[in-house]
């Protein structure tokens, strides 16, 4: 009886521990449904493509992605952009003119071998590496058990962020700062981004406040390890490799000691 109400209380710990149990002042990160998700998950072409385009008329404003080509938005299992639109797509941006004649400060257009600009103007973090770079799970009591049960957490924890603002406002150290359920701290000084429909998506898809939070988060994990299928793939791979040596291996040396322990019997 002891016994199974403390397994309860371990299961009810690990799985529900809601944002009372957080540690470190962490906010609320509600777990989102991500296609990536597990062994097998991959991106969804359609939710980056979603993704670059609310990146691209909203973030990018105050954001940058410094470490993304442009001619990766052409990466089969990324967005998987066709040429012509990488290179449309590319010459929206300037970027700085390091050719032989120019003169420091000139720009140029961009072009699919160029980088992404980097944003500095708004004091804004660059967000490539962001869904990599901050966890969206910690509990129960900080020890971090959540993480093996529902992955680390980075894409839920900029959703959770993009839909938390409360709507409350307060003017601080010559700032106003925003009150937002998932930010640790729970006052960010980035104004709420989306408000809903603030794109409208080629493929139909509505633009709700939620809808715009996944599919950039998606995108932005996409930014940060754009290689996440191909190493799921061959992870598959090796395991079925090395369940096969492993059989025949048993086999060969059952095989090998056969002799020996019968002669023994
Ligand atoms: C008007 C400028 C502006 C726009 C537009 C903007 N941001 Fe921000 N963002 C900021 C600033 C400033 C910060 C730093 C806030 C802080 O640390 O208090 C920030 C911080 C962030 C962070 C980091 C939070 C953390 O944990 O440190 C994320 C993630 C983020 N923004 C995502 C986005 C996304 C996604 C969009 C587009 C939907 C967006 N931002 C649009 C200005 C902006």
């Amino acid at each position: 009886m002891i016994r199974q109400t403390t397994i309860a209380a371990l299961v009810a710990l690990g799985l529900g521990a809601g944002p009372a149990l957080a540690a470190g002042g962490a906010g609320y990160v509600k777990d989102y449904d991500f296609s990536f998700e597990g062994p097998f998950g991959t991106f969804d072409q359609m939710q980056l493509q979603r993704g670059l385009q609310v990146y691209t008329e909203i973030c990018s404003a105050c954001h940058g992605l410094k470490q993304l080509y442009f001619r990766n938005l052409g990466d089969s299992g990324g967005p998987d952009l066709p040429d012509d639109q990488v290179r449309a797509y590319a010459e929206f941006y300037e970027v700085p003119d390091d050719s032989d004649d120019a003169f420091p400060g000139d720009m140029r257009t961009a072009r699919p071998s160029d980088k992404f600009p980097e944003v500095t103007a708004a004091g804004a973090p660059d967000l490539s590496l962001m869904a990599k770079a901050r966890a969206g799970f910690h509990g129960p009591y900080g020890l971090g058990i959540n993480q093996f049960l529902k992955g680390m957490g980075g894409p839920e924890y900029i959703a959770s962020l993009l839909t938390g603002y409360t709507g409350e406002e307060k003017f601080e150290a010559g700032t106003v700062l925003y009150e937002n359920e998932a930010f640790p701290g729970g006052w960010i000084s980035m104004a709420p981004p989306l408000y809903g429909d603030d794109v409208t998506f080629a493929d139909g898809t509505e633009a709700t406040i939620e809808q715009q939070a996944k599919d950039l988060s998606a995108f932005l994990m996409w930014t940060a390890e754009p290689k996440m299928m191909a190493r799921k793939q061959m992870g598959f791979s090796s395991v079925i490799l090395l369940t096969l040596l492993s059989v025949l291996l048993y086999l060969t040396n059952k095989r090998l000691w056969a002799p020996v322990k019968r002669k023994q019997a």
